[in-house]
C-alpha cells in the first residue's frame, strides 16, 4: 500500500516509471483534480500526474510504472530541455543538482499548502517548491523561494516559478496578445506544428498585458472547444515583467515553463535572502476553454478580487465626456444626468488637479491638490453636489507617475527612473515619467496621495487607479550599482508594498485598475482591485473581440465596460445604442458618454436597461459563463451566456459581427442549463416593433441546448428605422409548473 499525503498536485498529462521509494509519492488534491508527486528524501522531486482526480489504485499504479518528469528542471546536470532555475555560484561553478530534502503540508481553513524542500548536492543552495490546492476550487498554485548560506551572492541567471511538462499528441496553445486600444485578442495555435521555442513575455514592466498575456490555456485535445475537451490553464498571478516559454524538442512534451521575466534581470542574491517568485495558478477542466475560464471567475470572485462577492455600481465616468475638461458646472450636469439614468456612482476621471501647473497632457503629474480655477468648491463641492443628488462619488489618479512640469519633480528630479547620469526618455506628452518605486520615500509619497484625498475626504467611495507610460529608462538612482539588474524585481516589490498598504488603511474602497486601458489586467495586481477598465477601445464592435479574450481568465464582475458615444471616439464607427447597451450590459455595465449628446430616446432605453442590468446583475457578475460562438471563427456572430448556480436564471447574449443581405448564420446552442428544466424566454432591451417569436415561450432546457433559438437577423423596424447591426439579450428564468403546462398545449 502506498503511503500518501493528502493533499494534491496536478495532471493526467504523464505518466510515470517505476518508482523505488512508494511511500514518497504525495498527492495534491482539488474537487476534480489531481497533481501527483514523487519526493524521496535524497532523491529527485519528479512530476507523476497533473489532471483529473485520481483513485488511489490508479496513483499506485502510476507511482510504480511510467516514466518520470523532473518537477522543477534546474541548468547544468541533465537538464534535457530548458531549465527553470540556472544560477552562477561565487566560484565560478554554473550547475545546480538538487535533491529532495524535506516535504511537509499543512492547512488553512480553504486550502492546503504543501512544500518540499530541494538542496544542492554540494552547494549549500536551497529551494522550496510551494504547491497550494483549494479545497473548493480547481485551482493549484505553485511558486518556489530560492535561497542558500554561500559565503558569496549567488547569481540568479533565470528564476521561473514553476515548470509543466505537456504530453505531446494533438495540443493547441490558447493565449492573448494585442495593444492599447486592442487589447486580449485571442490566438489559438496548435504547437504540434511548429517545434522550437515559443516565448510569451513582457519588458517593459507596468503595461504587461498590453501586447500579450502572463496567462495561457493547452488545449489536449485538438483544436480548442469552448465545452468540451481537455484543457490546463496557467494564470501567472504577477503585475511585474513574465516570461512564459514552450519549448517543443525532440521528445514527448511540450515543455512549459512560467515566472517572472530574466531577461537582461539577472538576480544577485545574498545569503541568507529569499527570493520568492509569483505564483502560476494552474486549472484543469475537462469542459472546455469555458471550462477552464469558470474555474478562474469563480477562484477570482472567492479569493483574488477586493470585494468578489459585492455586485458592482454602476456608474458614469467623465473622461470620454469630457477628457481634461473638467469643470464644476458640467461635472454636475454629468452627475444629473445618471442619476437620472439610475446609476449609482459619478466618476471624475483626468483633468480636475494642478496648482502652480494646470492639468494637460504634458503638466501636473504628480500634484495632486485640486484645480480651484475649475472647481471653486474643491472636492468637498464635488462630494455635496454628488450627494445632493443620492449618487456615490469616485475619482482618477495616477499615482506612479510625475510630468516633468509638475511642483513634485522641481523638489524631487532624483526621485523618477532613469540611469544614472542619463536624461530619461520620456513618454506622455513628451514630460511624464515614472516614479523610482524602488525607493522607500517615493513609496511613501504615494502612499500618502491616497491619505490626501480619500484620507481627507472619506466620502470618496471609488478611486480609478491609472497608469499611462511603462518603464522606458532601465535604471534607479535608488538602486545601489550592483542592484540595477534588479529593477524588475524590486520595482514591482514598491508597488505591492504601496498597494497593501493603501488596501490595509481604505478596506472598503472599490478601486478600478486602469493602465491606458487594459494594460495591466493580471492576478498579481488584481487582489488589490475590485475591477479592471478593459480597454480604452469603448466601440461595441470591437468590444465583443476584446472582452471575448478577456474573459478567458477574468471574470465579468471585474470587466468594466461602458456605453459610449457614436460616432465612436476610437474607431469613429456609428453603432447603434441597442448594440453598444447590449454589448456593455455583458460585463460591469457603465457610462462614458456625455449624457448632454444623448437623444431623449437614447435616454429613455438607457433608463430602462440600466434597471434591467440592476435586476439581471446577480447572474451577469456572479453566475457562471458558457462561451457559445466565438467572434474569432468568423461565423459573423458573437454569443456566450451566463447562468445561476443554481440553473435556474441565466442572461443570454447574440451579437451578429458582419452585416450583410442574405446571410446564413448558425443557430447558436446554449450551454449551462439544466437539460430536465424549462425556462421562460424574455427578451431585454427589444426595439423591434413585434416581440420575437419565442417570446413568453417555454422551452427545456434539454431543447435549448440542444437546438437553440432561431432570431431574425435583423431588427424588425419600420424601413427607414433599420438598423446595420443586430443584438439579442435574452433573459431565461425557470418556468413553474402551470408555464411549463400552458406552453406544451
Ligand atoms: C487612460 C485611461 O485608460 C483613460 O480611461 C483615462 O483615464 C485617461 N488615461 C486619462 O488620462
Amino acid at each position: 500500500m502506498l503511503r500518501q499525503t493528502l493533499c494534491y498536485i496536478a495532471g493526467a498529462l504523464f505518466p510515470v516509471a517505476g518508482l523505488a521509494a512508494a511511500n514518497d509519492v504525495i498527492t495534491i488534491a482539488t474537487p476534480a483534480t489531481s497533481m501527483v508527486i514523487s519526493a524521496p528524501v535524497g532523491g529527485e522531486f519528479r512530476l507523476l500526474h497533473y489532471g483529473g482526480r485520481l483513485t488511489d489504485s490508479d496513483v499506485g499504479s502510476i507511482a510504480a510504472s511510467g516514466h518520470k518528469m523532473q518537477a522543477y528542471p534546474v541548468y547544468g546536470m541533465e537538464c534535457p530541455a530548458e531549465a527553470a532555475l540556472a544560477v552562477t555560484h561565487a566560484d565560478g561553478n554554473m550547475t545546480l543538482k538538487m535533491v529532495v530534502d524535506t516535504c511537509n503540508t499543512t492547512r488553512s481553513d480553504e486550502s492546503s499548502l504543501t512544500r518540499i524542500r530541494l538542496r544542492d548536492e554540494i552547494y549549500p543552495f536551497f529551494v522550496d517548491l510551494f504547491y497550494r490546492s483549494y479545497d473548493d476550487h480547481d485551482v493549484i498554485e505553485s511558486w518556489v523561494e530560492i535561497s542558500h548560506q554561500e559565503d558569496s551572492p549567488v547569481e540568479l541567471r533565470r528564476y521561473a516559478s514553476a515548470y509543466l511538462p505537456v504530453r505531446r499528441g494533438d495540443v493547441w496553445l490558447c493565449h492573448l496578445h494585442g495593444s492599447g486600444n486592442n487589447e486580449s485578442q485571442l490566438a489559438q495555435e496548435s504547437l504540434e506544428d511548429s517545434p522550437g521555442m515559443k516565448t510569451i513575455s513582457s519588458s517593459h514592466t507596468i503595461n504587461i498585458s498590453h501586447a500579450s498575456h502572463g496567462e495561457v490555456m493547452f488545449a489536449l485535445d485538438g483544436k480548442p472547444r469552448e465545452n468540451e475537451g481537455r484543457v490546463v490553464g496557467a494564470a501567472l498571478c504577477y503585475g511585474g515583467n513574465y516570461r512564459l516559454d514552450v519549448n517543443t524538442v525532440d521528445d514527448e512534451y511540450h515543455h512549459f515553463f512560467a515566472g517572472m521575466n530574466w531577461t537582461d534581470a539577472p538576480y544577485r542574491l545574498t545569503r541568507g535572502e529569499a527570493l520568492r517568485t509569483p505564483a502560476v495558478a494552474f486549472v484543469y477542466s475537462e469542459d472546455g476553454t469555458s471550462g477552464v475560464s469558470r474555474v478562474y471567475h469563480r477562484w477570482a470572485r472567492d479569493h483574488k478580487l477586493a470585494h468578489g462577492d459585492r455586485t458592482r455600481p454602476v456608474l458614469l465616468n467623465s473622461w470620454e465626456g469630457v477628457y481634461m475638461d473638467v469643470e464644476q458646472a458640467t461635472m454636475e450636469k454629468m452627475m444629473d444626468d445618471i442619476a437620472a439614468l439610475g446609476g449609482d456612482l459619478f466618476v471624475m476621471d483626468d483633468g480636475w488637479f494642478g496648482s502652480k501647473y494646470q492639468r494637460d497632457d504634458s503638466s501636473a503629474l504628480g500634484d495632486w491638490t485640486v484645480d480651484r480655477r475649475k472647481l471653486p468648491g474643491g472636492i468637498e463641492g464635488l462630494l455635496d453636489a454628488a450627494s445632493r443628488r443620492g449618487l456615490d462619488f469616485g475619482i482618477w489618479v495616477e499615482p506612479e507617475m510625475v510630468n516633468s512640469r509638475s511642483e513634485l519633480y522641481e523638489r524631487h528630479p532624483d526621485w523618477v527612473l532613469v540611469p544614472q547620469g542619463r536624461q530619461p526618455a520620456t513618454g506622455r506628452g513628451g514630460t511624464q515619467m515614472v516614479l523610482d518605486l524602488t525607493n522607500p520615500e517615493v513609496r511613501d509619497y504615494v502612499a500618502g496621495v491616497f491619505d490626501s484625498i480619500v484620507g481627507k475626504y472619506p466620502a470618496i467611495k471609488y478611486v480609478k487607479w491609472d497608469a499611462n507610460m511603462p518603464v522606458r529608462n532601465h535604471g534607479s538612482l535608488y538602486l545601489g550599482p550592483d542592484c540595477q539588474s534588479h529593477l524588475w524585481v524590486e520595482y514591482q516589490r514598491g508597488l505591492e508594498e504601496v498597494c497593501r498598504r493603501v488596501r490595509d488603511k481604505y478596506p472598503d474602497l472599490i478601486m478600478q485598475l486602469c493602465c491606458s486601458g487594459g494594460g495591466r489586467v493580471n492576478y498579481g495586481m488584481l487582489p488589490w482591485f475590485d475591477e479592471f477598465w478593459t480597454s480604452d477601445n469603448t466601440d461595441a464592435l470591437q468590444r465583443v473581440y476584446i472582452q471575448w479574450g478577456t474573459s478567458y481568465f477574468f471574470p465579468a464582475i471585474a470587466m468594466a465596460c461602458h456605453i459610449s458615444a457614436a460616432p465612436n471616439l476610437q474607431t469613429f464607427r456609428s453603432i447603434p445604442m441597442k448594440y453598444r447597451v447590449d454589448v456593455a450590459m455583458s460585463g460591469r455595465l457603465g457610462v462614458e458618454i456625455h449624457p448632454e449628446k444623448m437623444t431623449a430616446q437614447e435616454k429613455e432605453f438607457c433608463r430602462n436597461a440600466i434597471s434591467e442590468y440592476k435586476k439581471l446583475s446577480d447572474v451577469i457578475q456572479m453566475g457562471d459563463l458558457y462561451r457559445l460562438q466565438s467572434p474569432y471563427d468568423g461565423k459573423g456572430l458573437a454569443s456566450l451566456m451566463y447562468v445561476s448556480p443554481e440553473k435556474d436564471e441565466a442572461v443570454f447574449y447574440w451579437y451578429k459581427t458582419e452585416h450583410f443581405c442574405n446571410q446564413h448564420l448558425p443557430v447558436v446552442r446554449m450551454a449551462g442549463l439544466d437539460a430536465g428544466k424549462y425556462y421562460k424566454i424574455r427578451e431585454i432591451n427589444r426595439i423591434d416593433s413585434q416581440p420575437l417569436e419565442c417570446e413568453g415561450k417555454v422551452y427545456s432546457g434539454k431543447y435549448l441546448m440542444g437546438h437553440g433559438l432561431d432570431f431574425p437577423y435583423n431588427h424588425i423596424l419600420p424601413y427607414w428605422e433599420q438598423l446595420d447591426y443586430a443584438s439579442r439579450v435574452i433573459h431565461l428564468t425557470e418556468a413553474d409548473g402551470t408555464e411549463v403546462n400552458v406552453a406544451s398545449k
